[in-house]
């Protein structure tokens, strides 16, 4: 199986971008959290920002929307040139026929769950989907304790995704360190963002021991 290391880029030094992305040219996609103050309670960066965060990016860029009526504002980033958009299915007015147009401009598409959602009305719908995000931690801020009661979702999404013979990617994002990914890895996650585990150190030597602890508790083995 493929494992992703996705750095979260929120726990960046955000005066410094562009050298920021070459800490983290080892990883597979460098993930960027679009929060808007409403949704959550934090505000970030957003349309102008991804579309220069693009032109000097080593590697492909997973954009994850923290922000209402994304039916509205999501497409736009497809187009910009992100390689995969993800929206939260709490905010989304009507997922499916915003996940088809993603897949129309040319990117993934991506649906996340915040902690407290159910991944149960999405099972049958999952070949709509490129990828599946269930947060680990409420969303809005980095550096938050990996919430393991949300694990059981990763399990019946990857039974799920194996009996229908998919290829949706099943990513994690919040508080994944050396010791939390076994356990998001076991449950069957393989796309595995991480901001200040990856940020708050050495970002090669992190995204590679991430890697490996990732493959050895991997569900596949
Ligand atoms: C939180 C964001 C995450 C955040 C993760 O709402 O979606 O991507 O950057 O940060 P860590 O890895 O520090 O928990
Ligand atoms: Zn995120």
């Amino acid at each position: 199986m493929v494992t992703r290391i996705n750095p979260s880029i929120l726990a960046a030094d955000f005066a410094n971008l562009e050298r920021e992305f070459g800490r983290i040219s080892t990883a597979d996609l460098a993930h960027v959290d679009v929060m808007d103050n409403h949704f959550v309670p934090n505000l970030t960066l957003g349309l102008p920002i991804v579309e220069r965060l693009l032109q000097v990016s080593p590697i492909p860029l997973d954009i994850h929307l923290m922000i209402e009526d994304p039916d509205r504002w999501a497409p736009a980033y497809a187009e910009a040139g992100a390689y995969s958009v993800t929206f939260h299915a709490e905010a989304a007015t009507d997922a499916v026929a915003l996940a088809r147009r993603l897949r129309a401009i040319g990117s993934r598409a991506g649906i996340a769950l915040k902690p407290g959602t159910p991944v149960e009305p999405y099972l049958d719908l999952l070949d709509e989907f490129d990828q599946v995000l269930v947060m680990t931690v409420e969303p809005g801020f980095g550096g938050q304790s990996f919430l393991a009661s949300t694990m059981p979702k990763l399990s019946l999404l990857a039974d799920a995704v194996r009996e229908k013979g998919l290829d949706v990617w099943l990513q994690v994002d919040g508080g994944i360190t050396e010791d939390t990914i076994a356990q998001a890895a076991a449950a069957g996650a393989n796309t595995f963002v991480a901001g200040s585990s990856v940020f708050n150190g050495d970002p090669a030597g992190q995204i590679e021991r991430l890697r490996s602890a990732a493959e050895l508790h991997s569900h596949a083995h």
